[in-house]
């Protein structure tokens, strides 16, 4: 079965309860139709109540079976202020200041979430990634053990040869724009786990650089070769190997060659990259002369699911992420 088939069969097991912040949008409406359709997931959309009526009625969208919450008016408002407040004690946030910010959908999804109302969020279709990512951060904030988010994306490949059965993942395209050693390495492991739980992949990690163990000699070649190193004490289960250049790790005759007796090189199927740059600019490389089919941004790292989408996105990109939402909530 095709990785996404697998997805959603399990969404439909899970039947969480996933935000739709941006409810009022026309994309997302469609999603939340075949999403409930499907069963995917149990649909929470936030937005004035009649604007949503009158562009489903418009557009003759049915999305009965959802849940429509209007930030503005809920009466659970003043207990999430109260609970914003004492997670933001040290930062000095007021109940006022609390209850102002509610009147976000990109604040109010992410408190749902950690008042227990909801099990996972998307966004993104109308706003920028920072401002879906700000409060996520602020409010939800990491898993146990974890300091840094980042962002995955699973790249489909129709040749079955590349990677672990035409999967390929990269990683961190999405949020964190120069990682230091420390959070390389801690990305690398993150992205090693989800490979995992979404794919099913056993992870071969490459940490990827312009140069192949010590043949260029330049503080961004060391961090990455430090990275590795974090990387390996930090999950000494893993396979990880690194600095190595792209052709080493995929090419299985490069790889023999500039890194003889590793487990990684030729055969790798998770790539990290050096910095957000090299990443975001590599995935839409692949995504668009390679044409693999690009699942992604997924993040991870955090406490819950909240996961980002392009304002590109299509209908049925939403409502993959919607399913891919709830695998993760688990
Ligand atoms: N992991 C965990 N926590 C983080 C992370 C992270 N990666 N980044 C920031 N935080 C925390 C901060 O510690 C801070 O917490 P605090 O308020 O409790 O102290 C909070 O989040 C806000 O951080 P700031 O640095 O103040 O916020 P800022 O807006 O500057 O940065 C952001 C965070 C939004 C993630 C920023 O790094 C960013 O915009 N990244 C790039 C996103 C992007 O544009 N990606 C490319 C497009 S996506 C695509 O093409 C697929």
């Amino acid at each position: 079965m095709e990785l996404l088939d697998q997805i959603k069969e399990r969404a439909v097991r899970l039947q969480n309860r996933i935000v739709l912040a941006e409810g009022t949008e026309l994309r997302t409406l469609k999603a939340a139709e075949i999403i409930l359709n499907e069963k995917l997931a149990k649909i929470i959309l936030l937005g004035n109540p009649q604007k949503i009526e009158e562009l489903t009625q418009k557009e003759k969208i049915n999305i009965s079976g959802a849940e429509i919450i209007d930030p503005l008016t809920n009466t659970k408002r003043q207990q999430y202020a109260e609970m914003m407040v004492e997670i933001r004690k040290s930062k000095g946030l007021t109940i006022e200041e609390a209850l102002e910010s509610l009147n976000d959908p990109l604040v109010f999804g992410p408190i749902m979430i950690k008042a227990g109302d909801a099990d996972g969020e998307i966004a993104g279709a109308i706003n920028a990634t920072g401002d879906v990512l700000r409060p996520a951060l602020q409010y939800v904030k990491t898993l146990p053990g974890v300091s840094v988010v980042s962002g995955v994306f699973f790249m489909l490949f129709k040749n079955k040869a590349i990677g672990d059965n035409g999967i390929l993942v990269f990683a961190d395209c999405a949020v964190m724009p120069d990682p230091d050693e420390k959070q390389l390495a801690e990305i690398a492991v993150t992205t090693a786990k989800t490979a995992k739980k979404i794919a099913n992949i056993e992870p071969r990690v490459a940490m990827l650089s312009f140069s192949t163990k010590g043949s260029a000699k330049h503080p961004l070649v060391t961090k990455v070769a430090n990275a590795t190193q974090i990387a390996r004490e930090m999950a000494p289960e893993l396979m990880i190997d690194g600095e190595m250049q792209l052709d080493a790790a995929l090419d299985e005759e490069v790889g023999r060659l500039k890194s003889p007796g590793s487990q990684v090189a030729g055969k790798a199927n998770v790539l990290i990259f050096p910095g957000l740059e090299a990443a975001n600019i590599g995935y839409k490389l692949v995504q668009r002369l390679a044409g693999a089919e690009a699942i992604g941004p997924i993040l991870q790292g955090m406490a819950a699911p909240i996961n980002d989408l392009s304002r590109g996105c299509s209908v049925s990109d939403i409502v993959n992420m919607v399913a891919i939402t709830s695998n993760q909530a688990g």
